[in-house]
């Protein structure tokens, strides 16, 4: 079996032209233009360059874009004065705080500062609650990605076996409640998963987010299973450039698996375009109040 390969790139193009084309209908039907603040703290080289995606393609679907640099040094009180700003402005839909923070700032501590109806990241505990809870909040946006492009393939996700490896808030945790609230049968794995191989073979779907590249091989698949990597790593090459994988050995788990996501070009590109989706449906909330 030569596995489906899921396209993570032309599915964020598809869910962009989605939000280009809201965006615009808020304008023309209350004048306002969805915003987007990004905080970034410090200059962790990975975060500028996602910060910089971020800003690009929120102007290019016809958002306002709000960037916001600190210096690494930035006290508590500062970074939370800001936040307080962001909340009370009127222009800003979404607030996201790019993370990893510098040590000194406590991540928990600077998300609960953010109004709960800006949190597009979908992070703060009163979204993370509705979401376990079956409401309807802001989803984080890489699972959200990754749902979108499980539904592209398999539509009837009810009663299937997921299997999400890795248990952070930003990726594991919230993709199982995603799951979950599909109805799904969810295992959640980790680091201290007994037999991970023998698990991973009992899952129709399959996600990988623990951030060791190439881990999860062709005889950890059941044949016909969907699998989505998460796992972006940069791995060394003989000319130095280096080259990113993922979690998943790409060409050894396609010849069993029945759909799969690539590195790059998979989950990825659907994590911003997600992102946009949660800011317009943001600033489409506001005005519904
Ligand atoms: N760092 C890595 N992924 C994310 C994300 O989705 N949101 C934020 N705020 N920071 C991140």
């Amino acid at each position: 079996m030569t596995a489906v390969r899921i396209d993570g790139t032309a599915m964020a193009q598809v869910v962009r032209a989605e939000v280009a084309e809201g965006v615009a209908q808020l304008k023309a039907s209350h004048g306002i233009t969805p915003g987007l603040a990004v905080v970034l703290v410090g200059e962790d080289p990975a975060s500028q360059v996602y910060v910089r995606n971020k800003v690009k393609q929120t102007e290019a679907c016809g958002m306002r874009s709000y960037h916001h640099v600190l210096s690494k040094d930035t006290t508590r009180e500062s970074l939370l004065r800001l936040i307080a700003s962001l909340n009370a402005d009127i222009d800003v839909h979404g607030i996201l705080v790019q993370l990893p923070l510098p040590a000194h700032l406590d991540s928990k501590d600077v998300i609960e500062s953010i109004d709960p109806a800006k949190d597009v990241d979908g992070f703060h505990t009163a979204n993370v609650g509705e979401l376990w809870t079956g409401g309807a909040p802001f989803v984080p946006c890489t699972p959200l990605g990754c749902l979108r492009l499980l539904k592209s393939v398999e539509p009837n996700i009810s009663g299937k076996h997921a299997v999400v490896i890795g248990r952070s808030n930003i990726v594991g945790r919230p993709m199982a409640a995603l799951l979950l609230n599909e109805s799904a049968t969810v295992t959640i794995a980790h680091s201290k998963t007994q037999d991970l191989p023998a698990l991973c073979r009992q899952a129709d779907i399959l996600v990988a987010a623990v951030g060791r590249p190439e881990m999860v091989k062709s005889d950890w698949i059941k044949p016909g299973a969907i699998v989505l990597d998460v796992g972006i790593n940069r791995v060394a090459t003989e000319d130095g450039k280096g080259r990113l994988v993922g979690d998943v050995d790409f060409a050894d788990v396609s010849a069993v698996a029945g759909a799969i996501t690539p590195v790059p070009g998979g989950p990825g590109p659907m994590t911003i375009a997600c992102l946009l989706a949660n800011t317009l449906e943001a600033a489409k909330r506001r005005v519904s109040q």
